[in-house]
């Protein structure tokens, strides 16, 4: 039910929510979830219909425009999202500024913020060409810019991207490819996963990084700003960086064997089961269902044996028979299969949540157009003050 706002702040009163349990700070239309049922619909449309019937960037369009795309609008927004993939050249001079050993996460958070600097003169909020535009070139420049984040780490030289290709393929080229590859051909079943990855991240409410770019947002700060806010809030390995933690535990466990010495400490709470649990989703995450069968799938497909991936196939089945996680009804969540997925298709481990960011990318600039298009309110919680009560200044020749 919805509080009378109006009355509460004149009787004085604000609730107390750590976590944000149990509040709502926004009405929107973009992104449904009942974590009950395990449903999760974007504008609508089921999570499973939309990664095995549609490209993600016809699910971006969706996202900013509320409806799928018919054939027309389809080829008008693929071809302004193609002519907005190139970054201005004195970005990669911002690049050279990072140390080459650098976090590509902490060059996202970087470069992104940065692409305020070269679209903030001119910008008007208020105009609603200009907020377009923002959507579009973000959309078209995020593979752009993860991909040259993985490039400097590596010492290799930027590939332009390529227009030809779709979505996914053009950021498998644009990582992978070098200038002396010149007939590079990209896996289509690489491209496939990707391209799926990419739809089921691509929003999800409020989580933490959405409601970062909202905050943000709501002061009226420049868009590129408030994007680079969302990937920070991405980064933390309780959100966006489980896909790597996931990894890491895998390494941190080395084979079968230590699994159930590994769950003992999971359950006298030393360690988390990385990609397991969810704030909202207690019975099922519906996009874990979907890369579940896509991970099959690309295991199948490719004919690899990683003993990491038979480990973390093993950790699965322990898991899910486990009384402690049945109990508290924690099942695998999209991390742990996009996690496998990523690694199973040679992608570093470090780029794991820059690709999480490309694909949010989308619902997070969704969610600030929504905002600017009716008015709002600036985000400002309340806090349960626990320090001192009033006391008088003590000169320094005083204090114990
Ligand atoms: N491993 C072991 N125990 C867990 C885990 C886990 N991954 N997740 C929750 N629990 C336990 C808690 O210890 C708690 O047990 P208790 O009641 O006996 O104390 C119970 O399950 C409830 O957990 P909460 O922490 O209250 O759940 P919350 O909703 O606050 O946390 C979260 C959700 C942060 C996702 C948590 O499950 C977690 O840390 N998971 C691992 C990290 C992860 O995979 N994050 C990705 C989330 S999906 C995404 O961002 C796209």
């Amino acid at each position: 039910s919805v509080i009378d706002v109006a009355a509460f702040q004149k009787a004085g009163y604000w609730t107390y929510d750590p976590g944000f349990m149990v509040t709502a700070p926004v009405e929107s239309k973009i992104t449904f979830i009942d974590g009950g049922k395990g449903e999760l619909l974007y504008r609508g449309y089921p999570i499973d219909q939309l990664a095995n019937n549609a490209e993600y960037l016809e699910v971006a369009y969706a996202l900013v425009h509320g409806e799928l795309p018919n054939a027309e609008q389809k080829k008008a927004f693929y071809a302004k999202i193609h002519s907005h993939t190139a970054v201005h050249d004195q970005l990669r001079k911002f690049f050279e500024g990072f140390r080459r050993d650098a976090h590509p996460m902490a060059i996202m958070v970087g470069v992104v913020g940065a692409l305020s600097a070269f679209y903030h003169e001119g910008f008007d909020v208020n105009d609603e060409r200009h907020r377009e535009i923002t959507a579009i070139r973000l959309i078209a420049k995020m593979p752009t810019l993860a991909a040259m984040s993985y490039k400097y780490s590596q010492g290799e030289p930027f590939m332009y991207p390529r227009n030809d290709f779709n979505y996914a393929e053009n950021f498998v080229y644009m990582m992978f490819a070098t200038p002396a590859d010149v007939n590079f051909k990209v896996n289509p079943i690489i491209a496939d996963a990707l391209d799926k990855i990419f739809t089921l991240h691509a929003d999800h409410e409020q989580n933490a990084s959405t409601s970062t770019v909202r905050l943000a947002g709501s002061t009226g700060a420049n868009p590129y700003a408030c994007i680079a806010a969302g990937i920070a809030a991405l980064w933390g390995p309780s959100h966006g960086g489980a896909n790597e933690a996931v990894l890491e535990m895998l390494d941190e466990i080395g084979t079968v064997e230590n699994v159930p010495a590994f769950m003992e400490k999971v359950k006298s709470r030393e360690v988390k089961l990385m990609g397991f649990g969810h704030r909202v989703y207690k019975n099922f995450d519906p996009r874990a269902q979907v890369l579940k069968k896509t991970c099959d799938e690309v295991l199948t497909a490719l004919g690899i044996n990683d003993p990491k991936l038979e480990l973390a196939m093993a950790l699965e089945k322990i898991a899910l028979e486990d009384p402690f996680f049945i109990e508290r009804n924690l099942y695998p969540n999209v991390d742990f299969y996009s996690g496998i997925i990523l690694k199973a298709i040679g992608i570093p481990t470090s780029m794991f949540t820059v690709i999480f960011s490309l694909a949010r990318t989308s619902g997070w600039i969704s969610h600030w157009l929504e905002m600017h298009s009716e008015p709002f309110k600036i985000g400002r919680p309340r806090q349960l003050y626990t320090g001192e009560t009033q006391r008088d200044f003590v000169k320094i020749e005083d204090r114990k």
